[in-house]
């Protein structure tokens, strides 16, 4: 995701945070940086030579054949630099220990902050043509990729630039879309109920799984999107996939930490 991504994936999280879990992002953070700050470092750390080894951690590359067939699976994907979801599983160790130094642990909360929303980004799950990096589309008029089409372009066009009042409006509307239960119960349960079973990679697996079934079900669905126009039908459909998948990433997002804070999601 772009800034809208990111930055609102974190404010909604901040929304479903236990006091406990509060106090401990917080001691995690440079003095005056907010949590929408540390979401987005991740992108710039890893365009700069010091942080190039974290490249291949922002996504999971799913050797599946869209839109016939979709699925991730760790041992086949995960590939040999680490993917998101080794890098999610570690960083969620790294966060938790107290002997390393307090500079590491504030480095693998912004890890863990930027790639819960990445894993639900359907691209970011996705080999097919470097996950859409490399289909060129139009985009009312312009020559885009498909990958920043849905990171970023797709969502500015409805609703601006990530300005501090939009995200603030995107996340009081998504909180009231998860508060007032115009999810699908039995689809919304499915936004929590990998927290409480097991650790490790389990969750992350699930949650990458849910956005790459995306790819086959809507955004490679058609097959050859290479050249045509998105503007109007595709990106009408594309924009609640992507408002619901942010609504999902900043609920998990608090759960996790919740979970790792407390032993508890504290998401009731
Ligand atoms: N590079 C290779 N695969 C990618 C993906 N799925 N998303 C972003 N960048 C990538
Ligand atoms: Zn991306
Ligand atoms: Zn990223």
């Amino acid at each position: 995701w772009g800034f809208y991504g990111h930055k609102t994936v974190a404010l909604l999280a901040s929304r479903y945070l236990l006091p406990e879990t509060s106090t401990f992002v917080q001691t995690f953070l440079y003095r005056g940086q907010t949590i929408m700050d540390a979401a987005v470092w991740a992108d710039r750390y890893a365009h700069i030579p010091l942080g190039r080894y974290s490249k291949t951690w922002h996504y999971i590359d799913a050797k599946d054949d869209p839109p016939r067939s979709c699925g991730v699976m760790y041992s086949r994907d995960c590939g040999g630099s680490g993917c998101i979801v080794s890098a999610l599983v570690n960083m969620t160790a790294r966060i938790q220990d107290e002997e390393l130094p307090w500079a590491q642990r504030a480095q693998a909360l912004r890890f863990i902050l930027h790639f819960l929303g990445d894993i639900h980004q359907p691209l970011h799950t996705e080999h097919a043509s470097l996950g859409g990096n490399l289909i060129k589309v139009h985009f009312h008029g312009t020559e885009i990729n498909l990958h920043s089409a849905w990171d970023s372009r797709i969502i500015e066009s409805f609703l601006g630039k990530p300005t501090e009042r939009g995200i603030i409006s995107l996340t009081n509307t998504l909180e009231d879309r998860i508060n007032n239960g115009i999810y699908n119960p039995s689809a919304f349960s499915t936004w929590k109920n990998c927290l409480n079973t097991s650790a490790e990679e389990t969750c992350p697996l699930v949650w990458a799984n849910g956005a790459n079934r995306w790819v086959c079900e809507y955004v490679l669905k058609d097959g050859d999107i290479k050249g045509k126009e998105i503007a109007g039908e595709y990106a009408d459909g594309a924009l609640p996939i992507i408002e619901e998948s942010i609504a999902m990433a900043g609920f998990r997002l608090a759960g996790w930490l919740n979970m790792l804070v407390t032993g508890r999601d504290g998401l009731d």
